[in-house]
């Protein structure tokens, strides 16, 4: 990037504070989901095929429950829309959804035979049939430390505060792992002069992602061998695996780049 531009980015975001005009000036993509639509992935490798809605899986009623690895570590959920390619059998036999939607964790998918009703399948294949999802997030939110972008919930903070109390095991699925030493928070330097730093926590990321979302597969295991810039963030790269589609968003540039350089 032109390095002037930089500058100019990083004053106006100083000056003004307003990140979403900056996040402009890099190319960033298509419009922002509602509040309620924040880190929400339609699941149709077959479903329409099969005359069955998509799926909509939400983010957010199940991220204040468990911890990201635990879906995406111990049920292998991939971290990309649409490529875990999940069956209906899969789930019939306690994988992916079917680990939890078992009529004891959470609700099981059961045709009721008799009236014919799909009630229950409509609950998860409900793309277009989702009526009361305002109202149902309206009531979710309340009570919920805010944040400005994405589902507007400050997740740490409501972490941090015990109103959200994660389960990172299920019980004859997850295996017990010995715990890993915490590294100590990196500083990463933003490489534009008056841009502040970036201070990454160790301890913070881990509460939600372990180590393994993380290393070896988007960062590598030795210090400064990766290397990225905002623009391969914002194309979901690096930390925007994670920020931008279902942590917080990349908009909020004030919560990444918090440490003054003089
Ligand atoms: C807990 C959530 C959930 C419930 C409840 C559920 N499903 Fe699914 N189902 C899924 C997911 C996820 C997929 C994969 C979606 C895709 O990629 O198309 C799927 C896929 C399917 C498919 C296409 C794939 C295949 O295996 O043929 C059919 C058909 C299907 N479901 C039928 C049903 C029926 C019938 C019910 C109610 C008895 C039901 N589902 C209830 C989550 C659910
Ligand atoms: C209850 C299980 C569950 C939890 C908890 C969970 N996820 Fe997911 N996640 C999924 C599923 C299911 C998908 C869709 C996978 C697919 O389509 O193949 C997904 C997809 C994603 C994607 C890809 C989205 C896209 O648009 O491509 C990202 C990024 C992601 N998750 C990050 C996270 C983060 C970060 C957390 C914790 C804050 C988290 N997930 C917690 C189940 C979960
Ligand atoms: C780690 C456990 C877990 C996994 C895995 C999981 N869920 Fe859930 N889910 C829950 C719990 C707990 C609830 C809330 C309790 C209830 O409604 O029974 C819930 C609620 C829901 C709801 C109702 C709330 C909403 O989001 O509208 C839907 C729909 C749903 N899950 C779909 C899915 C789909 C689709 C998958 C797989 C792609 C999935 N879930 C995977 C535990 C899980
Ligand atoms: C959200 C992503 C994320 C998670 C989760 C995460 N890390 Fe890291 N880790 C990073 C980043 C980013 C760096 C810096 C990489 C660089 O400088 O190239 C790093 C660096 C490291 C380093 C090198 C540090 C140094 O100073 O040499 C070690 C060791 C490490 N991580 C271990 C862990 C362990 C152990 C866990 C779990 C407790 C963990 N990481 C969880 C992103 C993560
Ligand atoms: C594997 C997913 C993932 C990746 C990759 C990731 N994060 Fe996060 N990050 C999270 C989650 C989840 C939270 C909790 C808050 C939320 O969901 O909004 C979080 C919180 C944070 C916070 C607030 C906590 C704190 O440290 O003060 C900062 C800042 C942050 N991330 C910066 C980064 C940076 C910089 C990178 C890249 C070097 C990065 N993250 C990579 C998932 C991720
Ligand atoms: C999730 C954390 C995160 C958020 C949110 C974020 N950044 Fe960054 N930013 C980084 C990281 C990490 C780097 C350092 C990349 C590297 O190693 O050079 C960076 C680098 C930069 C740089 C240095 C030049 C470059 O392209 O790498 C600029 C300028 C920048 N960011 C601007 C912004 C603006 C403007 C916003 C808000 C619209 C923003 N950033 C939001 C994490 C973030």
């Amino acid at each position: 990037m032109d390095p002037k531009r930089g500058v100019s980015i990083a004053l106006l975001l100083l000056a003004v504070g307003v990140s979403a005009v900056s996040a402009q000036t890099f190319g960033q993509k298509k419009r922002t989901p509602k509040p309620y639509e924040y880190g929400d992935v339609v699941m149709n490798n077959f479903s329409a095929a099969k005359n069955m809605a998509p799926v909509v899986f939400k983010h957010w009623t199940h991220r204040g429950r468990y911890t990201c690895r635990l879906c995406h570590i111990d049920l292998g959920f991939a971290m990309q829309a649409g490529v875990t390619g999940v069956k209906e059998d899969d789930n019939a036999n306690g994988l992916y959804c079917g680990a939890c939607h078992n009529g004891k964790e959470a609700f099981a998918g059961k045709a009721k035979l008799l009236s014919r009703s799909t009630e229950s399948c409509d609950r998860c294949h409900s793309l277009g049939k989702d009526k009361d999802v305002e109202k149902r997030f309206a009531d979710f939110i309340r009570g919920y430390p805010t944040s400005r972008f994405g589902n507007k919930v400050d997740w740490l903070k409501a972490e941090a505060s015990g109103l959200v109390k994660l389960k990172d095991h299920l019980e004859g699925i997850s295996i017990k792992r010995k715990t890993l030493s915490m590294p100590a928070n990196e500083q990463i330097k933003a490489a534009v002069k008056g841009m502040p730093d970036i201070m990454f926590s160790h301890e913070k990321h881990a509460v939600w992602n372990g180590c393994e979302l993380c290393h070896p597969e988007i960062f590598g295991v030795k210090k400064g061998s990766t290397v990225y810039s905002m623009q391969d963030i914002f194309d979901g790269k690096f930390c925007g695996a994670c920020h931008g589609r279902v942590a917080f968003s990349n908009l909020d540039c004030q919560l990444c780049h918090t440490k003054e350089v003089m």
